[in-house]
């Protein structure tokens, strides 16, 4: 998720009041994180029905999982673009079209083809999405209510996983087609929204549409004074002045910044979150839950439902802890999980296939639990949040689109090779080799991250040339 650009609220005391149009936006904001987590998570349980349907092999069991991240990975780079280029609400509304179509390519797939590429179009709208949307309400939500725009959007995502893993849970295996249908109608409802949303003033203004951004600013504060706001919009712009290229993105000047936001995104992804979140129902199998009920009801509630519920731990003490205190805690708690679970399989591989959990299966189920407790107050939320607080307000746009696409880079090398790890080396080493990771993440967060909590933008930009 992107916090990118300053604000476009400065110096306004009056224009705080939720709005109707902020309303719609904030609308804009919770679709796109629903139909991101939706589709992030639905795979999980479609993934039994597909496989026994196209009898598919380990390897294009992974590309229809994986996909949808490669697809992200161009979608996120193209969606600082179209944002930049047609306006932050267009960039929304042809994410949201991109799902509409990857819905349906999905659902009516005659074959592994199509429905590979339904997989891509979903996974280029949940990129262009990942990066307009949260820009989008970035830009427009006032000063006071902006952290909570934010907020919603990480909580959307979780929401939108857990929604997809009960739509698993209520429908059988055969019916792969609605659940991955299903995500057509938050896409209709993605592109309603986006439909009678107003325009970004900043990106209006930066378009030389000065008129119809100060319309746009009297809509949405009709108490506050438009023409003050516009022109501290045009001041904060003619302070970036020279626009920045991809090039300044990797200049020496802002290295620091960069290697601490790429390597949160990677160490977010390599940790194994979505090894758990994709291929949740086979973990539980091996487990020993041996009916699909008991496999989806595990990952619905243990996987789906503590990830929303964890996420609260977050927006409750993210800016009151801070960002490392959350991030070192999380880290020791993904990895002593992990460990817990790598050993936990070195028991459950042995053993032929039961009727019920083993002991051994209820262990992992709970070390499971801690994992996604703990991924979700800290690497989850607190990775975009200092993602998006490091970089200067002139390369921010691009720098964290570079970001969510390293993001979503590691996020395919996961998904991709998880299957072929466990074949290669087991589970218990694939479990452990992601605990390894988070140990190292951990001494590298405890070396690298500097605390961001309760510090002005301005503050952070000038700590990286001392
Ligand atoms: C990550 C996603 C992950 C989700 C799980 C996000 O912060 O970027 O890759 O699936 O959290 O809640």
């Amino acid at each position: 998720m992107s916090v990118t650009q300053p604000s476009t609220n400065a110096g306004q005391a009056k224009g705080d009041a939720l709005t109707g149009p902020l309303v719609i936006v904030l609308a804009v904001v919770v679709m796109a994180g629903l139909l991101f987590g939706y589709d992030q998570g639905v795979i999980s349980g479609a993934l039994a029905g597909i496989r026994q349907h196209f009898s598919l092999s380990a390897l294009l069991t992974e590309v229809v999982t994986s996909w949808v991240t490669l697809g992200a990975l161009g979608g996120s780079l193209a969606g600082g673009y179209l944002a930049d280029r047609y306006g932050r609400r267009r960039a929304v509304l042809i994410a949201g079209l991109l799902f509409m179509l990857g819905a349906l390519l999905q659902a009516l797939a005659p074959g592994v083809l199509l429905l590979v590429l339904g997989r891509l179009a979903v996974g280029f709208g949940v990129g262009v999405a990942a990066v307009a949307a949260p820009l989008y309400g970035a830009e427009l939500a006032p000063a006071a209510h902006r952290g909570r725009f934010v907020s919603a959007y990480q909580l959307a995502i979780t929401i939108g996983i857990f929604l997809a893993y009960l739509v698993d849970s209520v429908l059988e295996d055969a019916s792969w087609r609605w659940m991955l249908g299903v995500s057509v109608v938050p896409g209709i409802l993605l592109v309603a929204v986006g439909a009678i949303g107003v325009e970004s003033p900043r990106w209006l203004v930066k378009a030389g549409r000065r008129d119809e951004a100060r319309a746009v600013l009297a809509r949405l504060a009709p108490d506050a004074d438009a023409a003050a706001r516009l022109e501290a919009i045009e001041h904060t712009l003619g302070e970036e002045a020279g626009g920045a290229s991809w090039g300044d993105v990797f200049d020496r000047a802002w290295r620091k910044p960069l290697i601490i936001a790429l390597g949160l995104a990677v160490f977010q992804q390599i940790t194994g979150i979505n090894a758990i979140i994709y291929y949740a129902n086979q973990i539980f199998a091996a487990a020993g839950f041996a009916t699909p009920q008991e496999q989806t009801t595990a990952t619905t509630w243990a996987v789906g439902g503590v990830n929303v519920a964890a996420t609260f731990i977050a927006i409750a003490f993210i800016d009151k802890l801070g960002r490392r205190p959350l991030l070192l805690a999380g880290l020791v708690g993904m990895g002593l999980a992990l460990l817990v679970v790598g050993i936990a399989f070195l028991s459950i591989d042995g053993q032929p296939p039961g009727t019920g959990p083993t002991a051994a299966g209820i262990v992992t189920l709970v070390a499971l639990v801690v994992f996604i407790v703990s991924f979700a107050f800290s690497l989850g939320p607190v990775v975009w949040t200092v993602i998006n607080e490091v970089f200067p307000g002139r390369v921010r746009g691009r720098a964290v689109a570079v970001a969510t696409a390293v993001n979503w880079g590691a996020a395919f090398l996961v998904s991709q090779f998880f299957l072929t790890l466990i074949e290669a080396i087991g589970k218990p080493a694939t479990f452990w080799l992601f605990a390894f990771f988070c140990l190292a993440g951990w001494i590298w967060v405890y070396r690298v991250v500097p605390e961001t909590k309760g510090r002005s933008l301005e503050d952070i930009e000038k700590s990286w040339s001392t």
